[in-house]
């Protein structure tokens, strides 16, 4: 039985990676999380009880689960303690004594989103859409090693003097680049001194803990954020996140070597959203798309705006099964689709010289130039709503299923029937 399991989005985020996550902790001792920050909105629906985590892994609901937040993951400490008052809002009243947190992790700062938002502004007609949370300029700052870490608050003469360089650098940009008002240093060493004792607490060696925990036999959860299509490499450039979200990056940004995940399980809906710019070949800009977003509640966990809405695309998951190597795929949210006559899936794509593709071109312009191929099915008018035996389905929910597996070359382990824990098909737990 895998030990080692990642649960990662195959599309462009909000798959219901959240739900599944949860779903499987109940088998898990460890959730971490390896990539992003708080552009991530993982929604945890317990009986009338909603909670949407962003940093804090989703584990966090269950009282004997350790969340651990890698170095891969941009982190704001104004947003984690945020996000932990409204957990104990909510009676999870023991997270921040759950939650470790890596000395690696890179610390995102007011001044990332000051400059995310300026650059989003400057960018007018092409901007990303992002989040808005500051997650690139974190991420550059990492790379361009100018960045601080969590590590840093534990000697604040060196922290006063990187942050220094630091701002010296960004708000020539703000204000020289972007036009834009400058963010204060005293503001943001404020900020960081109000949290930074309870942050500091939090500090683990983050990969020493997954190494012992995998020799004790404990069961742990890779968590993604984002999506396969939303990934800095892989997705669709420059319309991504900043971050690798494929499988890969949950081993970099926790510190678990690739030899020790066992299993791979990608989140996937049975028809496709994206929120943000960016290609998306089978988008529905009509009615249909509209009756989808609005049964599927398709609005953003984390900023509430309208996610588009289009048909199950059946050449990026080829992509996404072999980046990720899947091991299985949860179909997720089957019952929005009720009601409808009939279903299409895109199997191939057309390239704009006429030719015709299995895989979705890496090319940013090429992407944005394809053509959908479809394959009609039958829809159902039966309700699938709640339902937990796959022979309950109606035929042709089923028969829709079936085609997507055959499409994918990999089987569905699960299948969601609702936002709570018991509407699901558990065909094969990944975790019991
Ligand atoms: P994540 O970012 O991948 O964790 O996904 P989000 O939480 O952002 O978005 C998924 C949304 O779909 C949430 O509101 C979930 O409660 C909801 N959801 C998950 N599974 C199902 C399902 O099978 N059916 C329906 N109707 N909603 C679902
Ligand atoms: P979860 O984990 C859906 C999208 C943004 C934008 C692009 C870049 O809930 O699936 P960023 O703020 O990361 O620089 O934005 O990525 N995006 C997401 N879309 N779900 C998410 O997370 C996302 N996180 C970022 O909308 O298009
Ligand atoms: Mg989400």
């Amino acid at each position: 039985m895998p030990n080692n399991v990642v649960v990662l989005g195959t599309q462009w985020g909000d798959e219901g990676k959240g739900k599944i996550a949860d779903l499987l902790t109940v088998n898990a001792d460890i959730v971490v999380r390896s990539q992003g920050g708080n552009n991530a909105g993982h929604t945890l629906v317990v009986g009338d009880k909603k909670v949407v985590v962003r940093l804090v892994p989703s584990g966090i609901l269950h009282s004997s689960c350790q969340c651990l937040i890698g170095s891969g993951v941009v982190v704001s400490p104004e947003a984690l303690f945020s996000e932990i008052a409204e957990l104990k809002a909510s009676g999870i009243t023991d997270a921040e004594s759950r939650i470790k947190v890596s000395a690696a992790s890179a610390l995102l700062l007011p001044i990332h989103v000051a400059i995310d938002k300026a650059s989003e502004l400057k960018r007018g007609a092409n901007a990303i859409g992002t989040t808005g949370r500051g997650i690139g300029p974190c991420y550059e700052d990492k790379i361009a090693r100018r960045g601080l870490r969590v590590g840093d608050l534990y000697d604040m003469d060196v922290f006063k003097s990187k942050l220094k360089d630091l701002l010296d650098y960004r708000n020539f940009c703000l204000k020289n680049y972007y036009g834009a008002e400058e963010v204060s240093f005293d503001s943001i060493l404020d900020g960081v001194m109000q949290v930074r004792d309870r942050l500091l607490a939090m500090v683990a060696d983050i990969s020493a803990i997954l190494d012992d925990a995998r020799k004790d036999g404990k069961k742990i959860l890779f968590e993604g954020a984002q999506g396969t299509f939303l990934d800095i490499d892989y997705g669709t450039y420059p319309y991504v996140t900043s971050s690798n979200t494929v499988a890969g990056g949950c081993c970099t940004g926790s510190g678990a070597g690739p030899r020790h995940i066992d299993y791979v399980l990608g989140i996937c809906k049975a028809y496709t959203t994206r929120v943000g710019g960016g290609p998306f070949p089978t988008e529905l800009d009509n009615e249909i798309g509209e009756g989808i977003r609005k049964r599927g509640a398709e609005f953003g966990a984390v900023t509430g705006r309208p996610r588009r809405v289009g048909w199950y695309d059946a050449v990026a998951m080829r992509r996404a099964v072999a980046i990720n190597s899947l091991s299985a795929l949860a179909l997720m949210k089957i019952d929005v689709l009720d009601g409808m006559d009939e279903l299409q899936i895109c199997t191939k794509y057309r390239l704009a010289d006429g030719t015709e593709s299995d895989l979705p071109p890496l090319a940013a312009y090429e992407y944005a130039n394809v053509t959908p191929i479809y394959e009609t099915m039958p829809g159902w008018s039966e309700s699938t709503i709640g339902i937990t035996k796959f022979e309950d389905l109606p035929v042709n929910a089923q028969k829709y299923i079936r085609r997507l597996e055959e499409l994918a070359a990999v089987p569905v382990a699960i299948i969601s029937t609702g936002p709570e824990r018991d509407q699901t098909i558990m065909v094969a737990n990944p975790m019991a």
